[in-house]
């Protein structure tokens, strides 16, 4: 099943993991469909994006991606939630480096931004790889920092076949997916861990003091822009405790907790009982 599929690193080396499909033929013939022109800069491009069926099929999304620098919602959240997330995930970046958990995997990585910060906290590591499902924003990240890998898949099934990593982080994006999803994720990190791993989980929890309850009330208005099923999912996961339950539910043992009033959240380092 699996394809073997190359990495190109800013260093000129090439890490090679393993790689299984991850999109259908009709999602990549989507995907091309748009009509992007090609882009000449795919070669120097260091970071890479997406890894389809076979990498003469990956190589050709990527290059036809190129050329679409802007993406509305990655400009939007970069100049909106980023601004509020800055510090948080600046203290994610240094709770890595304290305990040196690389490679790490962002999962749902979104924009990119915590791939930044943990990669320039700890002297411009190449051992930092962003996956979100959301092959624009995968671009518009991997634009922004070139000099990191992105890796566009689902989190429920992630294409890399071998506990590659000493690090994961899923940074608020368990909130927002339905229960079965979150639960996928959680196995695809335990799958991906190295031995002694860790992952880094930063989201909601329930109230617990007066500060977090103002927390609640923004990050409420927040979630109830974004809507929809991310907002119902939202309200289900502090329904059933936020992040604390759900570290208790899944079988993870908390190794420091860092709550986050203000934010109504937490930074929780673990690691699978
Ligand atoms: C709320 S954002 C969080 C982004 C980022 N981790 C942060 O802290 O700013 C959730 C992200 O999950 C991604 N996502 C949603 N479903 C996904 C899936 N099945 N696999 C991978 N990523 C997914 C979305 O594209 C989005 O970027």
């Amino acid at each position: 099943m699996g394809h073997d599929i190359y990495f190109p690193f800013f260093d000129g080396l090439f890490y090679r993991l393993n790689i299984r499909p991850v999109f259908s033929k009709k999602k990549l013939d989507d995907i091309k469909n748009r009509k992007w022109v090609s882009c000449p800069h795919f070669i120097n491009h260091y970071s890479i994006l997406g890894l389809l069926i076979n990498f003469q099929e990956g190589a050709e999304a990527i290059r036809l991606l190129k050329l679409n620098k802007f993406y509305f919602s990655g400009w939007i959240y970069d100049r909106s939630i980023e601004i509020f997330l800055k510090r948080i995930k600046q203290r994610v970046a240094g709770y890595i480096l304290q305990h040196n958990i690389f490679p790490v995997l962002d999962i749902c990585c979104g924009t990119g931004k915590q791939c930044h910060l943990i990669r320039i906290h700890n002297q411009n590591t190449i051992n930092i790889i962003g996956l979100d499902s959301d092959l624009k924003m995968m671009n518009y990240a991997s634009l922004k920092y070139p000099y990191i890998s992105f890796i566009c898949a689902d989190a429920a099934n992630i294409p890399i076949k071998i506990a590659y990593f000493k690090g994961i982080v899923i940074s608020y994006s368990l909130h927002d997916k339905p229960p079965e999803l979150r639960t996928k994720m959680l196995d695809e990190a335990k799958r991906l861990l190295g031995p002694d791993g860790k992952i880094i989980l930063i989201d909601f929890e329930q109230p617990w003091n007066r500060v977090s309850q103002v927390g609640r009330f923004f990050t409420y208005l927040i979630e109830r822009t974004a809507g929809g099923e991310h907002f119902r999912n939202g309200e289900q996961f502090l329904k059933q405790g936020g992040l604390q339950a759900f570290i208790k539910q899944n079988g993870l043992v908390e190794i420091e907790r860092h709550n986050i009033g203000i934010g109504n959240s937490s930074i929780v380092v673990a690691k699978f009982a």
